[in-house]
């Protein structure tokens, strides 16, 4: 847990006045960034569902992102965020569910648009392409980002 720090100036990501539910999912390549975020997340004042995997035993990427994306498909969580060692099989994988908006992000200013403009309810992350200094800004970049609504929403209703 040698990274994670809480910032004073991180505002608390806010549905109204609901915190955030965030389900988060890895495989064996993503195990201990997945671990790091998890409990980041949870110091910082998140509600945190880990769906696992919890070994570094090989595992499926498809299994989590599918149990993230019940989660939030089912209304248990608001947000997901999955990693593997690329972030590539699990944005695949999340993308083909018709009610998630997956985006794989190497850096703050993607994940900050893909909030705005994608309104993506998952954050695909790759912990063998990432710093966990630079997953953690990603994420906290992510999270601290409204929907703007307006032409995205028609643009997003058109892929409904
Ligand atoms: C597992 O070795 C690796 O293929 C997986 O973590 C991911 O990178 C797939 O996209």
């Amino acid at each position: 847990m040698g990274l994670l720090f809480c910032d004073a100036t991180y505002k608390i990501a806010c549905i109204g006045s609901e915190r955030v539910k965030i389900a988060l999912g890895c495989d064996h390549g993503g195990l201990a960034l997945k671990n790091e975020m998890v409990h980041w997340l949870a110091q910082a004042g998140h509600e945190v569902n880990d769906v696992g995997c919890h070994t570094e035993d090989s595992v499926d990427y498809p299994i989590f992102a599918d149990k993230v994306c019940g989660e939030i498909i089912e209304g248990r969580s608001s947000f997901g965020i999955l990693i593997c060692g690329t972030g590539i099989g699990m944005s695949i994988a999340a993308n083909r569910h018709r009610q998630i908006r997956a985006a794989l992000c190497h850096e703050a200013f993607t994940a900050r648009m893909s909030r705005e403009h994608n309104d993506a309810n998952v954050l695909c992350l790759g912990a063998r392409v990432l710093g966990s200094a630079l997953a953690l800004d990603i994420v906290k970049s992510w999270l601290a980002t409204e929907f703007a609504g307006g032409r995205h929403l028609r643009r997003i209703a058109m892929m409904g």
